[in-house]
């Protein structure tokens, strides 16, 4: 029988058990040697919380609202392609989850159901918040074809991926030939080569072929501008990891950037996604709304990432460790968990309110805190050149001490 579960990591430790091989290294993998990957979550251990005491902490309230619509926590679930590997029920039981804890679910373009499946898999009655995360095929018509699905299904917003015109390399994936099991397939698509389940894809990941085959590498910010032309959704970013992207997407009109390096599984070497959060925070200066994922496994993650300016953040991996062990329950369990984590370290902190806005805090010394609000919660990253610089000043002065006598 499964222990007690009582962070992300122990659902990660069943799923691994539970997976096919193929399917648990394509969930886990990132891109070439995997630095990014483990950055993305060590980055996080560098910026500490500087708490307030005495403030009245006895209600918390992590309701926010994103992209118009008012959800129960900042934390939302990031799409991730072919649910059905780990777990029959796959999308539709995440949808479900979502909808029962009360916050949004992004949907891949490569879902392994449907668009219209996994709306109508939420319960009619209660709100239930879903976007579709769209990647652009070179045939154009497809493409717009998944954004009127979307509308008329009820999507409520277009998460366009701009860092995918080729498919990073993930050697596990190589290694495995991954493609989709033969009773699966991209169920948004209807001929086998869009839908990722012709027979042979050759020595290679089965993905990084079908990518390079089906997806536009010619996609630039004009292109931002043609979506924006062909739907009345908000528009947000997926994949911004810098200052300069972010103003260009602000002059491009879109409603929201999500900062992202694809759960590391592009470009390896990039920053980790905490650490850029804060330049595109301030490039952007409150004209959209600016989100990030990436190595979120702990609710003082999020009250981090809060705390340096995004109105909520997104998990990738984390639910599919969830659905892997128990379906709908698993992701709820996993929902449940994070926001309760982030529900203590919102107390713990002094703070009782998501909604106001962040802004300041400081490399290199800790700043005094004001209210009862995340704007008050500062953070300093833990440097190691700030040590090295110590070390310097302190020889510098034996040397110079020495010198004069
Ligand atoms: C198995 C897997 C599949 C993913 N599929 C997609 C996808 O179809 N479209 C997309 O834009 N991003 C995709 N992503 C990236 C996620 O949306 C998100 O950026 C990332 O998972 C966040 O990092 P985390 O997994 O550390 O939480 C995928 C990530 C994983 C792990």
């Amino acid at each position: 029988m499964a222990g007690l579960r009582v962070c992300v990591s122990d659902f990660e430790e069943e799923a691994k058990k539970v997976l096919p091989k193929a399917v648990y290294d394509y969930y886990r993998s990132g891109a070439d040697e995997q630095n990014t990957l483990a950055d993305n979550v060590a980055a996080f251990k560098r910026w500490l919380l500087v708490p307030r005491v005495l403030r009245n902490v006895s209600t918390v309230d992590l309701s926010v609202s994103v992209l118009g619509q008012k959800l129960s926590m900042p934390i939302c679930v990031a799409a991730t392609a072919m649910q059905r590997m780990a777990h029959a029920e796959g999308e539709t039981a995440t949808a479900r989850a979502c909808q029962a804890v009360g916050t949004g679910m992004m949907l891949s373009s490569w879902a392994t159901s449907t668009i219209e499946e996994v709306m109508s898999a939420m319960t009619a009655s209660l709100d239930g918040v879903l976007w579709l995360q769209l990647y652009i095929y070179k045939d154009r018509e497809l493409t717009l074809s998944l954004v009127r699905r979307a509308e008329e299904a009820g999507y409520k917003a277009i998460f366009v991926t701009v860092d995918t015109p080729y498919l990073g390399r993930r050697w596990d994936d190589m290694r495995n030939r991954f493609k989709l099991p033969p009773h699966l397939s991209m169920s948004n698509f209807s001929s086998a080569s869009m839908a990722f389940s012709e027979g042979n894809y050759g020595n290679d990941s089965g993905l990084a072929v079908y990518v390079a085959k089906a997806i536009d590498p010619t996609l630039c910010w004009d292109d931002i501008t043609w979506l924006k032309k062909h739907t009345h959704l908000p528009v947000i970013v997926k994949g911004v990891l810098n200052g300069e992207d972010a103003v260009q997407a602000v002059n491009y009109g879109v409603d929201g950037i999500l900062v992202s390096n694809h759960g590391a599984r592009q470009l390896d070497g990039v920053p980790a996604t905490i650490d850029v959060l804060e330049e595109v925070v301030r490039a952007v200066q409150g004209r959209c709304d600016v989100f990030m994922d990436g190595g979120v496994r702990q609710g003082t993650d999020v009250l981090k990432a809060l705390a340096l300016g995004a109105k909520a953040v997104f998990i990738g991996r984390p639910v599919l460790w969830g659905l892997a062990c128990q379906g709908e329950q698993g992701v709820t369990e996993i929902l449940e968990l994070l926001k309760e984590e982030l529900h203590l370290a919102m107390a713990l902190s002094g703070n009782i309110h998501t909604h106001t806005h962040t802004h300041t805090h400081t490399h290199t010394r800790h700043l005094p805190c004001g209210n009862t609000h995340l704007s008050t919660i500062f953070l300093h990253s833990v440097c190691v050149g700030c040590v090295v610089c110590v070390c310097v000043c302190v020889c510098v002065c034996v040397c110079r001490l020495s010198f004069c006598i």
